[in-house]
């Protein structure tokens, strides 16, 4: 059997920076209250022109640049996404920009928070399965485009990023990816959801009982809806369980463990995890003061941030977790 690791990271944000001080000009909210209770004190948010596939397209390039893999190597492209700028799937359009000229298989994951470890799950799946080599997994989201700002509970929370890690085939006793643990919960959609809507009927465009009239208007998708507290007591439920399995499957014990990677939604959240699994604080990864939950991107952005800054060093091991909307959670044991 094969073995797959990860040999590069990358990541970009929108250059908009979006204070807590700055929200609380447009509801009634404050840094403190911010701060204390999410840990957030500052989010990216894409503007004007600013395109998410551009961004996650400027995270791979860094990304196949430290792993020293030219495009054209590439044979697959996985895009995790729930904000794709097309309906139909934004990565064949990443890899074309890439200038990957074989035409490799390149296709969308959509599972919110969670995308980047599904991501990651499918990467080794295809090189262990069905000999692929080098899989480029992005993880990208601009979740700014459907927050109701109205909302000062869920509109402090995001922020919008790309990240991306290159995946690659290697001998067995090389393998850097060691155990998943992946699980999903439908009953939960209604703690968190961005529900499509038909548009409202356009007069001159038919009336009841015409033909016209029957058919669909074209759609768009709500804003999103959340419970936070619903939210929140599911993540510190699941995670640690799903975390201890993963280690239980890679037959690792927690203290072995260099970084805890968690999806970065919440500080309170994080904190609540690592004390469950006696994470001490010195080893867990967190940078959603500066960026907000970017939902996919927000695994990969942080590992890029604590690769680039020396933190995470070359044969360190990462637990690492998702979670958020569907509901789904998922968890990982790497190598860096
Ligand atoms: N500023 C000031 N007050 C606020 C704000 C705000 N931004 N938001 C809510 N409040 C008020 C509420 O109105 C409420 O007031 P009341 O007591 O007078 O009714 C009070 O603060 C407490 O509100 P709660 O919602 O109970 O606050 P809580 O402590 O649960 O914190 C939070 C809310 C931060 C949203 C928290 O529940 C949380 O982080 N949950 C997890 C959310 C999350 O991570 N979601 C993303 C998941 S990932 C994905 O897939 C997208």
């Amino acid at each position: 059997s094969k073995g797959c690791k990860l040999v590069g990271c990358g990541s970009a944000v929108p250059s908009l920076q979006i204070s807590n001080a700055d929200l609380s000009k447009i509801v009634d909210t404050s840094d403190e209250w911010i701060s204390v209770r999410t840990g957030i004190r500052n989010r990216r948010i894409v503007s004007g022109k600013d395109s998410l596939t551009a961004l996650a397209i400027e995270a791979a390039r860094k990304a196949l640049q430290m792993a020293l893999v030219d495009p054209e190597d590439l044979d697959l492209v996985l895009m995790c996404t729930s904000t794709p700028e097309d309906l139909f799937g934004s990565a064949p359009q990443i890899q074309k920009e890439l200038g990957c000229k074989k035409n490799p298989l390149a296709y969308d994951i959509t599972a919110a928070c969670s995308g980047f470890v599904l991501g990651l799950v499918s990467a080794a799946c295809h090189i262990r399965g069905g000999g692929f080599k080098n899989v480029l997994v992005i993880g990208a989201d601009a979740l700014s485009r459907y927050v109701d700002w109205t909302d000062r509970g869920s509109c402090i929370l995001f922020g919008d990023a790309a990240g991306a890690v290159v995946v690659q085939a290697c001998d067995i006793e090389e393998d850097g990816l060691y155990a998943f643990d992946l699980h999903s919960d439908g009953e939960g959609q209604r703690h968190l959801n961005a529900i499509m809507k038909e548009n409202e009927k356009d007069q001159a465009l038919g009336t009841n009982g015409s033909l016209l009239g029957l058919l669909p208007k074209g759609s768009s998708y709500s804003c999103i809806q959340m419970n936070g507290k619903e939210v929140f007591r599911f993540a510190v439920r699941v995670v640690p369980q799903s975390i201890e399995l993963a280690l239980e499957k890679a037959g690792l014990a927690g203290s072995s463990i260099d970084w805890l990677l968690l999806h970065q939604a919440n500080q309170r959240i994080i904190d609540a995890v690592a004390t469950r699994l006696d994470f001490p604080s010195e080893r867990v990864l967190s940078n959603l003061a500066n960026y907000g939950n970017t939902s996919a991107a927000s695994i990969p952005l942080a590992l890029d941030e604590a690769v680039r800054s020396g933190k995470v060093k070359a044969g360190h091991t990462i637990a690492t977790a998702g979670f958020g909307a569907g509901l789904t959670w998922g968890s990982a044991i790497v190598r860096w």
